[in-house]
């Protein structure tokens, strides 16, 4: 049992440790606010399971982190944003929310050869807010689109740079690289953390976009609009919490983010909430 005892803190949520990459970039630009960061690993992944099941998911966690006090929700996985942004803005229209999209708009911008790379899960692929996202930012341009089968799971397990993990990647990026593409879009929050392969096969003229610093300004930007910005001058605290093994995640935070911390754990109960 284990209750925080952060006050006010920015709630982030993912499927698993991807949102980390996001938390990192929120620390980074907001060093004074207090995170309180759930990672979903019972339920990872989210990107093959159907949008509805992950709009559920969503509101519960989002419901957990309320009672937490958390202040804002920082929905750091394209799959659950693709799935319940909208549902969660009008089921809590009191709460600010802010979410990930895939990055078309400064690909579609920046690229010269006009041909650019997205990568995301199955489930944001599908979402209308991809669809939205393409209608109004790729006019002029080529978007090619690829899933990533199973590099969730070898980033939930740490493997970062294995063989099977260049496999999936260079599955994925060979044809965009045969079709001319000089931008890459990271659709998924867990793929920021195999940039290093993805720079590799791709090679150093491909521009990759990790959104996370994009997402951590929109941040500032809500709570100044809503004074809820962190007065004191204190580095802000971060608990970190699992709805499975926290020894797993505790594992991958020096590896993911190079922190050192102890993880929550917290369990779905019998009625899908999750309970302490
Ligand atoms: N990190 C997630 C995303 O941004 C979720 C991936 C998954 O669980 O499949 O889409």
């Amino acid at each position: 049992m284990q209750q925080t005892s952060i006050s006010n803190p920015i709630g982030i949520f993912d499927s698993g440790v991807g949102g980390l990459s996001v938390l990192r970039a929120i620390h980074r630009q907001l060093p004074h606010e207090s995170i309180i960061y759930l990672a979903d690993q019972a339920n990872v992944p989210y990107g093959s399971r159907s949008l509805e099941q992950v709009r559920q998911f969503s509101e519960r966690i989002t419901r957990f982190l309320l009672k937490q006090n958390a202040k804002i929700i920082v929905v750091a996985c394209n799959t659950a944003s693709a799935a319940a942004l909208i549902y969660l803005r009008q089921v809590f229209p009191n709460v600010s929310f802010v979410g990930m999209e895939p990055a078309v708009k400064p690909a579609a911008e920046s690229s010269q050869s006009g041909v650019v790379g997205v990568l995301a899960t199955p489930a944001t692929f599908q979402g209308a807010l991809y669809a939205s996202v393409i209608e109004r930012f790729a006019q002029g341009v080529t978007v090619l689109q690829h899933t990533c089968p199973g590099l969730v799971t070898q980033i939930e397990a740490g493997h970062l740079d294995t063989e099977e993990t260049r496999a999936i990647l260079l599955d994925a990026l060979q044809p965009m690289i045969a079709q001319g593409i000089d931008t890459i879009v990271l659709g998924c929050t867990h793929y920021p953390f195999v940039i290093p392969i993805i720079q590799e096969i791709v090679g150093p003229k491909v521009n990759v976009i990790d959104p996370a610093p994009a997402v951590a300004r929109q941040v500032e930007r809500v709570l100044t609009a809503n004074n809820l910005l962190q007065k004191n001058s204190q580095t802000g605290l971060v608990q970190y919490i699992t709805t499975a093994d926290p020894q797993i995640m505790k594992a991958l935070l020096p590896m993911l983010i190079g922190e050192t911390a102890d993880v929550a754990c917290v369990s779905w109960n019998s009625d899908n909430e999750l309970t302490w």
